[in-house]
């Protein structure tokens, strides 16, 4: 796809179909999000990439609006370490933002969904994942192609209008 197509298809896909994701697709996401800019090339962010069901119905389960990681092909776990400061906190979270959205167009590209799933319960996140006691799991990303329509450009997006959005030269 080119990349103003993936950018116009990508939507957050909740449904998927039963195929799954081949190896070497996942890995190219992976790759995107590995490449992802980051504050001073810092790169605070590993990522978690789990396939087995038995684990993604578990993982499904920590949070009320997660539910879709169940029956996702693959859902990638974006983990980071913890800190007490607001603005490395902030500075952090705006990286894996930015490794998010690339790997969601990188599947995008390839005609794979991808659904954010915000993570309330950490506890169960830790148990079921691995990662140690000062990281944290800030984000999953489940992937699966669409069970509903493939990904096509979107003409009239969910959005606020552009002039209402972009201001020229000045506020
Ligand atoms: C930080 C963040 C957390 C989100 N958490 C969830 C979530 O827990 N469950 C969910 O179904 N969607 C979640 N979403 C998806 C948004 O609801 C979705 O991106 C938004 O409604 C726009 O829809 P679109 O992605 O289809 O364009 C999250 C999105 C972001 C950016």
């Amino acid at each position: 796809m080119e990349t103003w197509d993936a950018i116009r298809a990508r939507r957050n896909v909740r449904q998927y179909s039963d195929g799954p994701i081949s190896p070497g697709d996942l890995d190219r996401i992976l790759e995107a999000g590995r490449r992802s800019p980051s504050s001073m090339n810092e790169q605070r962010w590993d990522f978690v990439v789990c396939t087995e069901r038995a684990l993604l119905q578990e993982l499904a389960k920590v949070w009320r609006s997660a539910g879709h990681v169940a029956t996702s092909a693959a859902t990638i776990a974006v983990i980071a370490q913890e800190t007490d400061d607001a603005t490395t906190r902030e500075s952090i979270e705006f990286d894996l933002g930015q490794a998010t959205v690339s790997m969601m167009l990188a599947a995008a590209d390839l005609g794979i969904g991808s659904g954010h799933a915000a993570v309330q319960d950490q506890d169960l996140a830790r148990r079921l994942l691995g990662h140690p006691d000062d990281h944290r799991c800030a984000l999953l990303i489940a992937l699966g192609y669409p069970a509903d329509r493939p990904l096509r450009p979107i003409e009239r997006p969910s959005r606020r209008p552009f002039d209402q959005v972009v201001h020229r030269d000045r506020w």
